[in-house]
């Protein structure tokens, strides 16, 4: 079992969306998959129609003996178990620290998951804080898959989310963590401002960036709305394909005998900033 953490510390970048979409696109296409809403929010819960209660997130886990069994929850997709979020997993930001081990318990918890091998991915819908929720997701994660809004304020979120990174795999609390992908979000290519984003991050971080960007499209609140995935709220919209399409990239990323599971990092990876954009074009093309 492969452990993404889909993390962005910024918030609004299409962390929970891409959580929602690619879980029941990767479900779909074979993968047995594990979504685990680590936001208190539990809007990745919502999304797919499992608001929980109390008591049935992971932070009695995490923070007492409770098995981690008792909190997966089957969906009305075949392949994909979640484990929903609830307001009370904000405890665990106070309660984790006073604990020796409070990075890597989550690691801990999820460990009998792995050796079991009944899901091929766990995704983590990480909180957009640099908490230890976060943090722990960072510390358990095999991968780390960036969102990234394609927008001006993007790029300074991209630097930070980079620079976590680098500190969690370096500091030793999870040096074999990789960059996964970045996937450029609420992509509108009529704008200027959005290409430059996009080929500015293209040029730092290369093939780490997914060669499919995520449209813009009301669909996606809609189907949020309704509690449904894309895949069964507009099958055939351009976001619902453009998830398709990633799910299918992503696997075929997996596939040792395709190209390398994590792209190389370009020597030069310092993240752009707004100046290498060129200057607002003003109205819209
Ligand atoms: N591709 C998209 N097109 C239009 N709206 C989007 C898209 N992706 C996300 N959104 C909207 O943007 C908001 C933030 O997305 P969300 O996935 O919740 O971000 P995060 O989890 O990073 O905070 C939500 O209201 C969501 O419906
Ligand atoms: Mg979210």
């Amino acid at each position: 079992m492969k452990i993404i953490a889909i993390a962005n510390q910024k918030g609004g970048v299409g962390k929970t969306t891409t959580a929602i979409n690619l879980s029941t696109c990767l479900a779909v296409a074979g993968a047995r998959v594990l979504l685990l809403d680590l936001d208190p929010q539990g809007n990745a819960s919502s999304g797919l129609g499992h608001r929980a209660a109390e008591g049935q997130s992971l932070y009695s886990v995490l923070t007492g003996d409770d098995p981690l069994e008792g909190k997966i929850q089957t969906t009305r997709f075949e392949n994909l178990s979640i484990i929903p979020a609830q307001m009370e997993l904000a405890g665990c930001e106070v309660e984790l620290v006073r604990s020796a081990n409070h990075l890597v318990r989550l690691r801990e918890v999820l460990e009998p998951l792995k050796r079991e091998r009944r899901f091929d991915y766990l995704l983590i819908d990480c909180p957009p804080s640099l908490g230890i929720l976060m943090t722990s997701a960072l510390a358990a994660a095999d991968g780390l898959l960036i969102p990234m809004q394609c927008e001006y304020f993007g790029l300074e979120g991209l630097a930070r989310i980079v620079d976590i990174h680098d500190q969690i795999a370096t500091s030793g609390i999870n040096p074999s963590v990789t960059l996964e992908g970045i996937l450029m979000t609420m992509y509108d290519g009529r704008t200027s401002h959005c290409r430059a984003v996009v080929e500015e991050v293209r040029r730092a971080f290369a093939d780490l960036v997914y060669p499919i960007n995520i449209p813009r499209s009301i669909a996606v609140a809609e189907s949020q709305s309704f509690e449904k995935a894309l895949l069964e709220y507009d099958p055939h919209g351009k976001a619902s394909q453009a998830y398709k399409q990633i799910a299918e990239i992503f696997l075929s990323r997996q596939d040792p005998t395709a190209a390398p599971a994590s792209a190389p990092i370009p020597a030069d990876r310092s993240v752009p900033t707004a100046e290498a954009l060129p200057p607002p074009a003003g109205v819209p093309i």
